[in-house]
């Protein structure tokens, strides 16, 4: 067999692709979507116009974002039959019953048949809305509610904590929530999005490319990390002290345990996502009359840095940014898709755009070769 050249393990380092949407600089700190800097979007823009940008690489005019606007609203409401599938599913974990929901989707999609550019545009805009029904629906319906209708006027984050909770939200929670969107709507080769272009590379169609991205998102080691966060937090307990979660947290390490929530494959310097996650989960607390999730994170984040010199990543504020919104720790991973569906399909479509199999090879560790065979009577 000729020589492979193997790669780092984990496929660490690997430049796998070439991509025009997103640039991560993980030494100096650096994510945008575009050539965008994140603090500029986190500060400025609505994930609508992020979406905008994901798909088109470039900035929306007004109208062109008033008319990304009319189409997300307009492809909110669920199919009949899907809402129908969620009352007959068993209640389980949000990630799962997103999966299952989001490959039915796929059933009833007006252009399921058609793979053309523009019929796949218009399926990453629908699912773009649709995904944000599918998970506000389901933690209605895991809170015991019935399904909300969505309401056209809104914006996707303010219509999202609508049909969630069936209350028009604040201003502040609203723009929060968008900018938790913005936040995580991209983030280049990650393990669900490269999932989505090996999938995608195989020309299947677009829901099959999203399902795999949603298997892949569920993982500890990816987006599952968020609510593993906050259930770390509640083990410390609502009421602990920051000493109480540093004692937790030191006999995990001493343990060697993992603490969800720290370190990253790309960044070796403070994730620039965690800096705006951060505030919000100092500031959203204490308007809730909730400090204490905050102050025990920052706790846990001194230690793992002093002790592991591992940062905090995405996951780890936005736990406590959730929770203090009245998010149920089991829809935080969903919420990730969410916003994530932005960034999946806009890879999945630069992908088609372009596209050659992703088909690489694997260094052969097995028994020596050629083995002879014995028939299973002499053996
Ligand atoms: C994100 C993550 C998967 C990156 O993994 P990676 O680049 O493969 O790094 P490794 O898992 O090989 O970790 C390297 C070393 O740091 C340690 N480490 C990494 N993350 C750690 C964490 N969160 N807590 C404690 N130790 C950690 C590992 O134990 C390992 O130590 P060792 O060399 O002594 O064995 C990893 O940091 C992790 O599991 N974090 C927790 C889950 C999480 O937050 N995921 C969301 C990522 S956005």
């Amino acid at each position: 067999m000729a020589t492979v050249e193997k790669p780092k393990a984990g496929l660490e380092d690997t430049v796998a692709t070439s991509s025009a949407i997103c640039y991560l600089d993980g030494d100096r700190g650096v994510l945008a979507y575009c050539g965008y800097d994140i603090h500029d979007l986190a500060q400025k823009a609505t994930f609508e116009e992020v979406c905008y940008l994901l798909w088109h690489r470039r900035l929306p005019t007004r109208a062109e974002l008033g008319d990304l606007q009319s189409q997300l609203a307009a492809a909110r409401p669920l199919p009949e039959a899907i809402l129908r599938l969620m009352k007959t599913l068993p209640a389980g974990n949000g990630m799962d019953l997103l999966r299952t929901l989001t490959s039915a989707l796929g059933h009833y999609d007006p252009d399921a048949a058609d793979q053309s550019p523009q019929a796949n545009d218009r399926k990453a805009v629908r699912l773009t809305a649709q995904i944000g029904s599918l998970v506000a629906t389901l933690g209605r319906m895991n809170a015991g509610g019935g399904p909300i209708a969505p309401d056209p006027v809104l914006g996707h984050a303010a219509n999202f904590l609508y049909m969630l909770t069936g209350e028009r939200p604040g201003g502040l929670q609203t723009r929060a929530f968008d900018v938790a969107l913005i936040l995580h709507a991209d983030h280049e080769l990650n393990a669900s999005t490269f999932a989505a272009r090996v999938a995608a590379a195989t020309l299947t169609d677009i829901h099959s490319t999203i399902v795999g991205a949603i298997g892949a998102l569920k993982g500890p080691l990816h987006g599952g990390a968020n609510a593993d966060v906050m259930k770390l937090l509640l083990e410390v307990g609502a009421d602990a002290s920051p000493d109480k979660a540093e004692e937790v947290v030191r006999a995990k390490l001493a343990r060697k345990e993992k603490i969800p929530g720290f370190g990253h494959r790309v960044y070796h310097t403070e994730d620039p996502r965690a800096t705006h996650l951060r505030q919000m989960s100092k500031d959203l607390g204490q308007r809730a009359g909730q400090p204490g999730w905050f102050a025990m994170s920052q706790r846990i984040e001194q230690l793992v840095k002093t002790e592991k010199k591992l940062y905090a990543n995405v996951d780890f504020y936005s736990a406590s940014t959730y929770y203090v919104l009245g998010i149920a720790v089991d829809l935080f991973t969903p919420i990730f898709a969410v916003s994530r569906i932005s960034g999946w399909t806009a890879h999945v479509l630069e992908q088609y755009a372009n596209n050659r199999l992703i088909r690489p090879r694997a260094e052969y560790v097995g028994p020596e070769y050629p083995q002879r065979y014995i028939p299973v009577e002499a053996r």
